[in-house]
Formats: structure tokens, sequence, C-alpha cells
């Protein structure tokens, strides 16, 4: 017996950071994202006879060999028992795991694995313990509980998730040009978890749930009314407020190089000269997601033409 599941991964542009309790991750503040259907995690499952559970890559024809530390293993097996726990079984499972992009190029694979392994494990336990299959809303939060962001990936292509409710959004824009500029692929030395609790330590936090409230609503307002640029605009104030509270948490620590800062100038550049780009976006690490409308591929282009030979850019343009 083997199951078998598949998660995207997704990109906030209003920012999960800080948590109101960080054994169940609550996020101090909502957070809305796109999925991104295009960079998935694969996860196959079966039942092992043994005390108990392992991991190991699973491998694909033309992916990369998932290499996980042995930290980010402990914690995936912790959330294997804590599904177990919800359907009071015992048995143990081997997981394997393969991610569909390279895993040592700084691109969060938290969301797209905990999503895929919570869909594989919930179907494997309803099988083997004859429940039926909790909603996708149950399977979310369980899987927010491993790793916040993973329960936006549940629900796309926009993702809203607000207190204890995750929900899909129907907005303008369900299909948008992704790139992912990566600036860097070292391991960082401060994770997005240690990030959450680190930010409760700048004078900056004080307000943070008030101007997400507010960024939140202007860019729900920009994207229903097709406002492109007030969008940019938003998502922009969004993850300088976010990695401000980084440079500001007591001790101060940061992800954002000269590097990032050539390709955020670049692409303010082209907004300057255009009067359109792409919006933009940061999360815990220098790398930087860019989002296109699908009008504007020619300016993707432009710009991929214009970074590749200097950086290393995952590009998705296929839209249908
Ligand atoms: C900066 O979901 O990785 O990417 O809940 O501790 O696993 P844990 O944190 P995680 O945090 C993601 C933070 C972010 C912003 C975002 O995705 O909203």
């Amino acid at each position: 017996m083997k199951w078998q599941a598949s998660a995207p991964s997704n990109i906030a542009l209003i920012k999960y950071m800080g948590k109101s309790n960080r054994e169940q991750n609550i996020a101090s503040n909502p957070s809305l994202s796109y999925t991104l259907e295009h960079l998935r995690t694969f996860i196959e499952i079966e039942p092992l006879e043994s005390a108990e559970s392992r991991w190991e890559p699973l491998s694909m024809p033309d992916q990369p060999v998932l290499e996980l530390s042995p930290k980010a293993i402990q914690r995936f097996l912790n959330h294997v028992e804590f599904l177990k726990k919800q359907f009071d079984y015992s048995g143990a499972f081997l997981i394997r795991s393969a991610n569909n992009f390279p895993s040592d190029c700084g691109l969060a694979s938290s969301a797209s694995s905990y999503a895929a392994l919570t869909k594989a494990m919930v179907r494997a336990l309803c099988d083997l313990t004859q429940s039926a299959l909790p909603s996708e809303w149950q399977q979310a939060d369980w899987s927010r509980q491993a790793s916040g962001s993973s329960c936006r990936s549940f629900f796309g292509p926009w993702c809203l998730w607000q207190g204890e409710r995750i929900e899909p959004l129907e907005l303008p824009f369900p299909k948008l040009i992704h790139q992912a500029i990566v600036v860097d692929h070292e391991r960082k030395a401060v994770s997005s978890s240690e990030a959450h609790v680190r930010v409760a330590t700048s004078l900056l936090f004080a307000g943070r749930t008030e101007r997400v409230q507010q960024r939140l609503q202007s860019l729900l307002s920009a994207l229903d009314q097709s406002n492109w640029a007030q969008a940019f605009e938003v998502c922009w104030h969004e993850f300088w407020d976010m990695h401000a509270l980084f440079e500001t948490s007591m001790p101060a620590f940061g992800y954002i190089t000269a590097r990032s800062m050539n390709v955020l100038e670049y692409v303010r550049q082209i907004w300057r000269e255009h009067q359109r780009g792409p919006m933009i976006t940061m999360d815990a690490g220098p790398n930087v997601h860019l989002l296109y409308r699908p009008q504007d591929k020619d300016l993707a282009h432009q710009i991929e033409r214009s970074l590749k030979p200097e950086y290393y850019i995952l590009s998705h343009y296929e839209l249908d």
C-alpha cells in the first residue's frame, strides 16, 4: 500500500510575521498569498514494519534529489506523529519526498512540504483507520500547526489566512507570471521560525497588526479594481515593513544584501521607465520574487535577460 500527494508552494504579499501562539502557529496578523502551482513537493508514503517512522528522498525522473538536515527531518517526522495522534493510529511510515525545484536555491519549501505531507498522511490514515476524509479546511489547520505558511497552500490562486480562518479568495489576476531571482543560496543564519520570535523585540512591532490590516484592505481593493500600480506599492511597503522589523529586532538581523538591492533598484527603474512592472516581494531571505500580469510578459523577458548573467532565475511563464 502506498499513498501519494503533491502540494504547491505559495508566496505571501501580505506577510505572516510574528505569532500570538508559538506552539500552534497562530499568526499575529492576517496574510494574503498567491499560490505557486509550478513549485511543488511530491510525497509518497507506505507503512513501515518498525517502531519509528523514517524519511528518505523520493527519486523522480528529472527532479533534483532532496537533501534535508537532521533537524528538518525530525521536524517533518514530528508532524507525522502529530497527525497519527489525530487518528489514534500507532503504526510507523516510510515517508519519501521530492521538490521539483532545487533545494539549495534558498526558496521556501516548508509550505509545499508540510501541505503535501499533511495531504498524503491524512489519506493514508483515513484508509488505515477507515475514517472519513476531513475537509480541506481541517487539513490546512493541521498543516498550519507544523508550519504556518503551509496552510495557505491548500487554497488558490489567492488565499487569505486570518486567525483560525483560511480561505480561497476570488480576485482578478488568477494567472500570474512568476520569477524568483535567486540572489544567494547560502543557508540562512536566522530561520523564519526564529524570525517570528525575534520580531517581537522590535520597537516597531507595536503597530504591526494595525498596519497590516490597513495594507490588506488596500491590497484587496487595488486587486479588486485591477489597480496594479497600487498593488505594487502596497506590496513594496509590506515587505520593507517586515525587513525593517528584522533590522530593528534585538539583536538586529537581516537578509537583504547588496545583490538584493541591485535587483530591487533595477525593478524600480523598470516601473519608472514603463509606468508598469511586476509586483515585488521578499520572504525571510535575500531572494526577490516578482509577479507579473500576463500582459507584462515583455517586461518579464526583459528583466530576465538583464539579470540572468548575474543571478540564477527560476521563471514560470506558462499560464495555461
Ligand atoms: C517570511 O511558515 O516558515 O515567509 O510557522 O515557524 O514554520 P513557521 O514559519 P513559516 O513563516 C513564513 C514567513 C514568511 C512570510 C509568509 O510566508 O507569510
